[in-house]
């Protein structure tokens, strides 16, 4: 894992050079200081000129795009936050999945399932990794969130010393630029970071402004308790993030139903509603906007 880390790409490290401890800290920005559109309203200036095509993606999730006014802004980073089960993953594999075989270039980085349990999960769903992957528009890539926290720790600990350190947070095989990435998890990555909240913190903020600079539309999977009181762990991704979606598990009486809500997304309207969802075999994530919840 080292190793990969001395294969991260040069030109992004030369942005990402953190002198010291301290300035790596002041790096991060406080919520609410960063600088993106308002929440719900689109840029003036992009209502006036009408949108440039392709400035904004679809996931391909029946029933959800239709929540979005416009869809989602290319190269925005939207966290999937939910329970155990409630669906993140098979989200993030379903806009994948249409994202490649629309054309794009595809990443899946794991730090919880294997490569082959991803690849099974697609197929009972009716998708077809092996064929993305030969054509070269989709990356499934384990990690091991214990790697990524010895190789941040040591780089942060040399950035103590006067040397200068190049950080780049991200492991992308050197040859593939990705036009949509999915973390699965920052709950995983966060366990290997238990103790050193800090080092966390300083590995997000550089983890949201890589993708960002790369112009990759990021999906970014935190996991929360079955009744949410807040969406991430240390409170800074739901204000990096330029979107927030929430899948929840509901339950009236002895019933549990999948329900998603968009709470969050900078630079379009959307339907300001919790709705149902249906996980089926054979197809994948289907949102209901027009029914209410039970
Ligand atoms: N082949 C399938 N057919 C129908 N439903 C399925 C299938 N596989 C999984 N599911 C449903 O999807 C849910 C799990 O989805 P997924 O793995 O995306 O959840 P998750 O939020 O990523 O979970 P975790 O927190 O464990 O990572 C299961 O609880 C089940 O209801
Ligand atoms: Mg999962």
């Amino acid at each position: 894992m080292i190793d990969i880390f001395k294969r991260l790409l040069k030109k992004e490290s030369e942005e990402a050079v953190v002198t010291s401890d301290a300035e790596a800290e002041k790096d991060i920005e406080e919520p609410g200081t960063h600088d993106h559109q308002p929440d719900t309203e689109p840029p003036k200036e992009a209502q006036e000129k009408g949108e440039p095509e392709g400035e904004w993606v679809k996931t391909g999730i029946e029933g959800f795009d239709s929540l979005l006014e416009r869809g989602i802004p290319r190269g925005a980073a939207i966290l999937i936050a939910g329970g155990p089960g409630s669906g993140k993953t098979i989200f993030c594999l379903q806009t994948l999945n249409y994202a490649a075989t629309h054309g794009e270039k595809c990443l899946y980085m794991t730090f919880e399932e294997g490569e082959e349990k991803l690849r099974k999960h697609m197929h009972d769903f009716g998708w077809n990794p092996e064929e993305l992957e030969k054509k070269g528009l989709l990356v499934i890539k384990r990690f091991d969130p214990f790697d990524v926290t010895i190789s941040v720790e040591a780089m942060l600990e040399k950035a103590r010393g006067e040397l200068s350190i190049e950080i780049t947070p991200v492991l992308i095989p050197d040859d593939f630029k990705p036009d949509r990435v999915v973390v699965d998890s920052l709950s995983a990555i966060a366990a290997g970071f238990i103790g050193s909240e800090r080092s966390y913190r300083i590995y997000i903020e550089q983890l949201f402004r890589y993708f960002e600079r790369m112009g990759a539309t990021s999906f970014l999977i935190t996991e929360i308790g079955s009744t949410p009181s807040t969406i991430s762990k240390s409170g800074v991704e739901e204000f990096l993030a330029d979107g927030v979606v929430v899948l929840y598990n509901v339950r009236d009486g002895n019933i549990r139903q999948n329900t998603i809500e968009v709470l969050k997304l900078r630079g379009t309207g959307f339907e300001k509603k919790i709705v149902p969802m249906g996980i089926i075999a054979g197809q994948g994530i289907v949102v209901y906007p027009e029914q209410e919840i039970f």
